[in-house]
C-alpha cells in the first residue's frame, strides 16, 4: 500500500508499505529518521518516543498506518530551523553530565520536551514521573533530574527574557 505520514511539519509518501509496520521501523528504516532508537520493541524502554498529535507515545507500539492524517514529531524536529543546533533539553543534559552512551538520551528528550510543555516549572516527583516511561542503564538518573531542572531553568530564562522584549 501507499501512504503518507506528516513527519515533522513535512508530508512524506511512503509506497510499498504493509499494515503492520510499526512507527518506529517506518521513522528510521524508511524515512532515514534514526533519532528514535530501538532498544526493546516492546513499550519497556522509551527511547523510541515521539510525539503524535502532541501525545507522547512509544514509535515501537504504535503502527504507522494509524498515524495517518496525525502530525508526528521526533526528536529531530524538536529543535529550530538550524538542525546542528541543540535544543533547551539537549543543552541541558550535556551540561549536567547527564549522557552516557546516549542510547536513551533521545527518548528522554522528547519525554522532557513534552513535560515542559504541559509543566513549565515541574517538581521533582512530577519530573520522576514524566521520565518514569524511560530507561537509562547508565546514569543512575541523578544527572538526569539534575538536567531536567536545568532545562525548565533555561526555558524560563528564555520565555522572560522574550516578554520583556515583545513588552
Ligand atoms: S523500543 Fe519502543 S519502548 Fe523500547
Ligand atoms: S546513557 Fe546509556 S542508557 Fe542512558
Amino acid at each position: 500500500m501507499s501512504y503518507r505520514l506528516r513527519v515533522n511539519g513535512t508530508p512524506q509518501e511512503l509506497e510499498d508499505g504493509w499494515l503492520g509496520e510499526s512507527l518506529l521501523f517506518v521513522l528510521r528504516e524508511r524515512l532515514g529518521l534514526p533519532g528514535s532508537k530501538n532498544a526493546c520493541e516492546q513499550g519497556e524502554c522509551g527511547s523510541c518516543s515521539v510525539l503524535v498529535d502532541g501525545r507522547l507515545l512509544c514509535s515501537c507500539l504504535v503502527l504507522a498506518a494509524s498515524a495517518l492524517g496525525c502530525e508526528v514529531t521526533t526528536v529531530e524536529g524538536l529543535g529550530g530551523p538550524d538542525p546542528t543546533a541543540l535544543t533547551d533539553v539537549q543543552r541541558a543534559l550535556v551540561e549536567a553530565g547527564a549522557i552516557q552512551c546516549g542510547f536513551c538520551t533521545p527518548g528522554l528528550v522528547v519525554a522532557v520536551h513534552d513535560l515542559l510543555e504541559r509543566v513549565p516549572e515541574p517538581g521533582d516527583w512530577e519530573i520522576r514521573e514524566a521520565i518514569s516511561g524511560n530507561l537509562c542503564r547508565c546514569t543512575g538518573y541523578g544527572r538526569i533530574l539534575d538536567a531536567v531542572q536545568r532545562a525548565a531553568r533555561l526555558r524560563s530564562a528564555a520565555r522572560r527574557t522574550s516578554s520583556a522584549g515583545a513588552g
